[in-house]
């Protein structure tokens, strides 16, 4: 089965790199879904500690069962909203996350709360989406679904997704939230969505968006919707699986140390 983790195989490693987790560090993995980057920072905190927190309570419970199955006893998880979530002052040396912070509905207030969380000289190092016409697998499966009377956009992703992509405003919003010297080293890897056409097909139709998109066409324009996206994907089938290309930052920065918690 192809889930998130084997999608994002190549930007994982990437970012496990400029995480650059050290043996004694306290992390904080926000918005951490099921928490393959939390358990690897686990694993190289040898002598310190990570909390995951993400507002989706199923997220955290699976990612609870999988630190279990791994049998790490230095990571824990919390079901809370970055936003509003009072999270224990100045005790993290560093704020990770791969995707979880493009979504917040107050990022200023989001930020400002994982900054205040973060210790003096603490770091935050993140990966998100650069904009919406640099990454392929949005923009092409979104064509599948307008390219006739399909209609409307947004099947290949959610607006919030790319709402980090420009470094202007990622660095005015991390200025306001007291955070310094921000840094944007591009990732240009792709993704993958199967072993072969039926599996991306399976694992592409599960999006939420195709649903939210499929669930308003008739039969016909959906029949005519699903064939072109066997065909799409069926380009992108390369000798190890089907893969689109996408482009992220990883966006690193740094506690102002003269601002108060
Ligand atoms: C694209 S997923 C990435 C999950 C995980 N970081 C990974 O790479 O597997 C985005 C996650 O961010 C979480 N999220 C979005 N907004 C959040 C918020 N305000 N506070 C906490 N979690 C949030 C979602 O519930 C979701 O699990």
């Amino acid at each position: 089965m192809i889930d998130y983790d084997l999608e994002l195989q190549h930007h994982n490693d990437v970012l496990r790199r400029a995480c650059a987790i050290r043996a004694s560090d306290r992390v904080l993995d926000v918005g951490c879904g099921t928490g393959q980057t939390a358990r690897e920072a686990a694993r190289l905190a040898t002598s310190g500690s990570v909390l995951g927190i993400d507002r989706s309570n199923e997220m955290i419970e699976r990612a609870r069962a999988l630190a279990g199955e791994a049998e790490l006893s230095n990571v824990e998880y919390v079901c809370a909203d970055a936003e509003g979530h009072l999270l224990s002052r100045e005790s993290f040396d560093v704020a990770i996350s791969r995707f979880g912070t493009m979504f917040f509905g107050h990022p200023v207030a989001a930020f400002s709360n994982i900054r205040n969380a973060l210790r003096p000289d603490g770091r935050l190092v993140m990966m998100v989406w650069q904009s919406r016409d640099r990454n392929e697998w949005a923009t092409s499966i979104e064509r599948v679904f307008t390219s006739d009377e399909a209609g409307s956009t947004n099947a290949g992703a959610v607006p919030q997704a790319f709402s980090l992509g420009d470094p202007d405003v990622v660095k005015r919003l991390l200025d306001s939230a007291g955070f310094v010297a921000p840094s944007f080293d591009e990732v240009n890897a792709p993704v993958f969505y199967g072993r072969d056409v039926d599996s991306a097909f399976e694992f592409v139709s599960a999006f939420s968006t195709v649903q939210e998109k499929v669930a308003r066409l008739d039969v016909q324009q959906c029949t005519r919707a699903f064939d072109r996206l066997r065909q799409l994907l069926a380009e992108h089938q390369r000798g190890d699986g089907v893969w689109f290309e996408s482009r992220a930052w990883i966006v690193a920065a740094r506690r102002n140390p003269s601002m108060r918690s």
